[in-house]
């Protein structure tokens, strides 16, 4: 990558912005200027980038003149604000909400997975939800391998998905559960420490909560099977990184444990950890920083023809938010699919 283009990141000093500055430091992006955007709460801080400081900046509607990439994690509702004015002022938006996921004419990518989609981007590109991205590079392989019949999936989902102030939560509450036996908390969704909480994001009418027809939907625009029958339940654990699923999938064509695990071996974006009779299999306390999705614990599901069980792992900030956001704007960089901003 030989061209340099402005990146702003509006969301900059929360759990995925922060980790945005880490990977783009890492990878080491070919950045030209760059601008990072906050609430009022965090406007006026520094940041340090590259050994240089930065000033943390307001969002506003006039933000984005001369940017290049945004790269959003500020939360739907300010996505739905701003991410119009970005597209106005020229730049192109890889967004980490779920405002613009499931428009038509926007592409929901996991880099690696379905870049192609990215040729006929619009202006905004959508990062999917962090369960559906560690989710999909397995169910591409298999699909591929042996075609997916039916998928179910639970997840074990850590609060770090729900931004910096449920870090913070766990870690009170679980001081005060050790210090005085209980603690409170101000919904019961939240109730972190010690606890696994069948509920992520808003209940809708069937029973499902928000985040599992995420799951749902993400997957299937993501890997083009809009019939694919799938359905998930969604849970968060007292782990402050990483998410774990555990995943039953049932295939068309008969395949094997081996053929599984050699598919699942050759795809870039997996790891495989499997070797139960030593103990070793994906722990969420194992993946905090590393890049791969980790697949362990493949298995037959004895009880069904053509069926197989895993245990997926990987880091929800990464693979699930900043990094593949990054990914995808290496590849618009790579592959020119900046709209004549990069010079
Ligand atoms: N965490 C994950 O695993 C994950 C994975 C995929 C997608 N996402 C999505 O990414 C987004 C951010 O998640 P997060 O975990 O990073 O949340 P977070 O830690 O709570 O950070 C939120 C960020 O948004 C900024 N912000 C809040 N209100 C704003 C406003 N009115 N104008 C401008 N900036 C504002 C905050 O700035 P202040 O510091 O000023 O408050 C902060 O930088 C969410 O949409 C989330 O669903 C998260």
């Amino acid at each position: 990558m030989s061209e340099k283009v402005n990146i702003a990141i509006l969301g900059a000093t929360g759990n995925v912005g922060r980790m945005f500055l880490r990977i783009l430091e890492e990878r080491n992006f070919p950045i030209k200027n760059l601008k990072l955007l906050s609430s009022e709460k965090s406007a006026g801080s520094k940041v340090k980038f590259q050994g240089k400081e930065y000033t943390v900046e307001l969002a506003t509607k006039d933000s984005f003149k001369d940017v290049d990439i945004v790269l959003a994690s500020a939360g739907g509702t300010i996505s739905k604000e701003l991410v119009p004015h970005a597209v106005k002022a020229g730049a192109v938006i890889i967004d980490n909400s779920s405002a613009y996921r499931m428009d038509n004419d926007v592409p929901l990518v996991v880099a690696g997975v379905n870049n192609d989609a990215l040729k006929n981007h619009k202006g905004i590109i959508a990062n999917p939800n962090c369960t559906t991205a560690q989710l999909v590079p397995a169910l591409k392989v298999l699909n591929e391998l042996a075609g997916l019949k039916r998928v179910v999936i639970s997840t074990y989902q850590s609060v770090s998905g729900a931004g910096k102030a449920a870090i913070d939560e766990l870690s009170e509450q679980s001081k005060d559960h050790l210090s005085k036996g209980s603690y409170s908390s101000n919904s019961t969704n939240r109730k972190f420490a010690f606890n696994v909480v069948p509920h992520i994001d808003v209940f809708s009418d069937d029973g499902y909560t928000k985040e599992e027809i995420k799951v749902i939907l993400e997957s299937r625009k993501i890997l083009s099977l809009p019939d694919l029958r799938i359905t998930c339940t969604a849970v968060r654990v007292p782990v402050y990184t990483g998410h774990s699923e555990s995943v039953n999938v049932e295939l068309n064509n008969s395949t094997t444990v081996k053929q599984i695990t050699d598919a699942f071996s050759k795809d870039p974006l997996i790891e495989i950890v499997d070797d139960p009779t030593n103990s070793k299999y994906p722990m969420a306390i194992d993946v905090a920083d590393k890049d791969p999705v980790y697949i362990g614990r493949i298995r037959k599901d004895n009880s069904n023809p053509n069926t197989f069980n895993m245990w997926i792992v990987a880091d929800n900030l990464r693979i699930g938010a900043a990094l593949n956001a990054v990914r995808i704007a290496e590849v618009l960089v790579k592959e020119n699919l900046v709209k004549a901003k990069v010079n």
